[in-house]
């Protein structure tokens, strides 16, 4: 596996791998890389001839308050599960590197309404900060493919319409949430849990099933009843919920009842540790 520590690096090794017309799947991380990302880089294998992943925990998608610092930080073990894997090669480039003027004086990228609502509104700036990080490395990439997982899918969603609207020749692939037996979805803030709020935290992904596997069945005022008494049952858990909300995955915007396709999106923290996760509804 070519580990290329920096952009110009990357462009050299990339135009060797190349030769021959290879096409290229990309899987970008901020790496502390569990099952999830791994699942991505599988699935990029056998969509592409090489397999590039990054790994930059990307400064402009954190605010002031949020956990810049302390993101788990763990690139001796992330390369060596890339190189069991079989990845060909890892970027993983410094903040200068990608942001030679710094992440503050740089041009951004802003989709509108998929990129204001739910985490988007939560978070000021964060899915700016993602655009512009995933268009600079797609820039440098150049991948024929990259796969990005359902687990964030407001970000997949996001990623989708900048590709379309940049005309980027780019195919953007989603990747089914990887969890744990418990059905807690795979996340590298999850070893922020202590053990009481790591028991509590499947509840997310139990509530959202069995909301999802009722809502379908339900006229509009009792879809927003069945909602409200969902994020009751998550706030007496001990969570303190963001949102936890039906929505479009055409728009984003909100909806009353399943006719289109649509997804259940819930955030909700435990302590200080924030937890997002999601569930797709085919309309009925
Ligand atoms: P990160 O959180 O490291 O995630 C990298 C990719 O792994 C994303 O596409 C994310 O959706 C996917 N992923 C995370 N947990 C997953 C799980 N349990 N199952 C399947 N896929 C999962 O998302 C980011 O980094 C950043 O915002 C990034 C796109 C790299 C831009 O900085």
């Amino acid at each position: 596996m070519i580990i290329a520590a920096d952009s110009q690096a990357l462009r050299d090794r990339l135009t060797e791998l190349r030769v021959g017309g290879a096409t290229v799947g990309f899987v970008p991380t901020m790496g502390n890389l569990h099952q999830g990302h791994l699942s991505l880089i599988e699935q990029a294998q056998n969509a592409a001839d090489i397999v590039v992943a990054s790994i930059f925990v990307n400064p402009m998608q954190f605010a002031a308050n949020e956990d810049l610092d302390t993101y788990p930080r763990t690139l001796e073990a992330d390369l060596s599960a890339l190189r069991q894997i079989k990845a060909d090669l890892v970027f993983t480039p410094s903040a200068s590197d990608i942001y030679p003027q710094g992440s503050e004086n740089e041009t951004t990228i802003h989709v509108p309404v998929l990129g204001e609502a739910l985490c988007g509104k939560e978070r000021p700036g964060h899915f700016d900060g993602v655009c512009t990080v995933v268009y600079k490395l797609f820039q440098l990439v150049k991948p024929t493919v990259a796969i990005f997982g359902e687990k964030d899918l407001q970000q997949l969603l996001i990623i989708k319409k900048m590709t379309r609207d940049l005309g980027l020749p780019i195919d953007i692939q989603s990747g089914a949430t990887q969890r744990a037996a418990d059905g807690l979805a795979l996340s590298s803030r999850n070893q922020y849990l202590s053990a009481d709020q790591r028991a509590i935290a499947p509840l997310l992904w139990r509530t959202l099933r069995e909301c999802a596997d009722k809502l379908p069945r339900l006229p509009a005022d009792e879809v927003s009843l069945t909602l409200k008494a969902a994020r009751k049952t998550i706030e007496q858990a001990g969570f303190s919920v963001d949102y936890f909300e039906l929505r479009s995955l055409a728009t984003l915007s909100t909806l009353s009842d399943t006719s289109e396709d649509c997804a259940l999106f819930v955030a909700a923290r435990l302590g200080h540790t924030r937890l997002i996760d999601n569930i797709q509804i085919c309309a009925r």
